[in-house]
């Protein structure tokens, strides 16, 4: 089938919720993606997130294919030999003691929250508040979604979760205001993705963290986004030494394949007994495997250094293309999870990108977000740039004639 009829028929058979590229994928590989029609796109949306080895990485596909290896699925019954591997090469990673393996992001933020409630519980019957942070995105399951803040998201499936408060961005005295002995835990994002590459403040996070020690709640540092060597760290919250009771991972983690995790302190693991929680695929023996070849990968001695190198010479480039062009407002983000707000809504600098052989995409109306494969280079991030000036330099003239961009 080609693109037009893929798109026929998804528009007659699927459930209409996403807006796509008007293209078919079909191969990829390292940074680009080709379609039907043998077009090349440089591929800087990464799967939102998930590519982070870009497309067909050979170590990626050659732990896919071990003929050694059979075992697709075996259920969280019985035992297999990547799942405690997994929990250890993690545990390390992050500093704390636990893993419990899920398959999305959001079935992560799930289990975080009632592991907190658990824990909380076991402390104070009142102890069941949870507290996020206004423009945070924690997932679309009802759960979640009480944490995630656009309305648009959550207003047409309430009433949702009770018990979830959320205090502003970086207001260190509203967030103390909700604090109580009612907290179980204060669920964030140190940097926001959906809501635009936002970086919380470190007198913040440090704040959050000091009145959730005070009051006896739970840091949840929800790395699913920023977290596994996207900002250049293992995760975000490295840089400003926080110290999470919980962090949430998913995204990249089996370099394609569903996988997510909470990782949890020792005293907050143990809230949990056999039965209160679990599910059906999460920890598989494939998706494991491969998680402990991506954290090979990640873990080589040059590879969040380049991530950090190509990171800032992209940030640089952007700051550089500001100073050409006033459409772009504000640059921001760390290691490759960057973003230029524009002026004016970006829609249509996506859509000039793509046909001039470009993935990237737009949050927020007017935030172009940038999640390239942290395998990219200095070249692709130049070709970007070339790309982009006259296009943002056309959208911002069209702005001016009063075109509806
Ligand atoms: C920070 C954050 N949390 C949770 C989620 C939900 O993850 P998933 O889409 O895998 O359910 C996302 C997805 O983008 C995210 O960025």
């Amino acid at each position: 089938m080609n693109y037009e009829q893929v798109a026929e028929l998804e528009k007659q058979k699927l459930v209409p919720t996403y807006d796509r590229l008007p293209f078919l994928a079909v191969r990829g590989e390292g940074c680009y993606l080709y379609d039907d029609k043998g077009n090349k796109y440089l591929d800087f949306l990464g799967g939102l997130g998930v590519n982070a080895l870009g497309y067909a990485h050979p170590e990626i596909l050659a732990a896919l294919r071990d003929p050694s290896e059979n075992l697709l699925h075996v259920s969280n019954l019985i035992y297999h030999r990547f799942q405690a591997p997994l929990a250890a090469k993690l545990t390390a990673l992050t500093g704390l003691d636990r893993a419990f393996f899920a398959n999305t992001g959001t079935e992560a933020v799930e289990g975080a929250m009632k592991l907190a409630r658990a824990y909380g519980r076991n402390h104070s019957p009142e102890r069941v508040e949870i507290l996020a942070v206004e423009n945070s995105f924690h997932g679309r399951t009802l759960g979640a979604l009480s944490a995630t803040w656009p309305e648009k998201y959550r207003k047409p499936f309430e009433p949702l979760t009770p018990g979830v408060k959320f205090v502003r961005q970086n207001d260190i005295t509203h967030l103390d205001g909700n604090f109580s002995p009612r907290v179980a835990a204060l669920l964030l994002e140190v940097i926001q993705g959906e809501g635009g590459v936002v970086e919380l403040d470190e007198k913040f996070l440090k704040a959050g963290q000091e009145l959730c020690r005070t009051h006896g709640a739970l840091l949840i540092c929800d790395e699913i986004q920023c977290g596994l060597g996207r900002t250049g760290k293992y995760f975000a919250f490295e840089r400003f030494d926080l110290h999470p009771d919980m962090v949430l991972m998913a995204k990249p983690l089996a370099g394609g394949l569903p996988l997510a995790a909470i990782l949890a302190r020792e005293e907050v693991a143990q809230a949990f007994h056999p039965g209160m929680h679990g599910t059906t695929f999460g920890g598989g023996p494939l998706q494991c495997r491969l998680a402990l070849k991506f954290l090979e990968i990640l873990e080589r001695p040059e590879f969040l250094k380049h991530v950090r190198e190509v990171g800032a010479y992209f940030r640089t480039r952007l700051l550089k293309l500001q100073e050409e062009l006033p459409v772009i407002q504000q640059v921001r983000g760390q290691g490759l999870m960057l973003a230029a707000e524009l002026a004016v809504p970006g829609k249509e600098a996506v859509r000039q990108g793509l046909e001039a052989g470009f993935l990237f995409n737009c949050t927020q109306e007017r935030v172009l977000r940038f999640l390239p494969p942290l395998i990219i280079e200095r070249q692709h991030v130049d070709q970007l740039i070339a790309a982009l000036r006259p296009i943002l330099a056309s959208i911002s003239t069209m702005q001016n004639k009063g075109v509806h961009a």
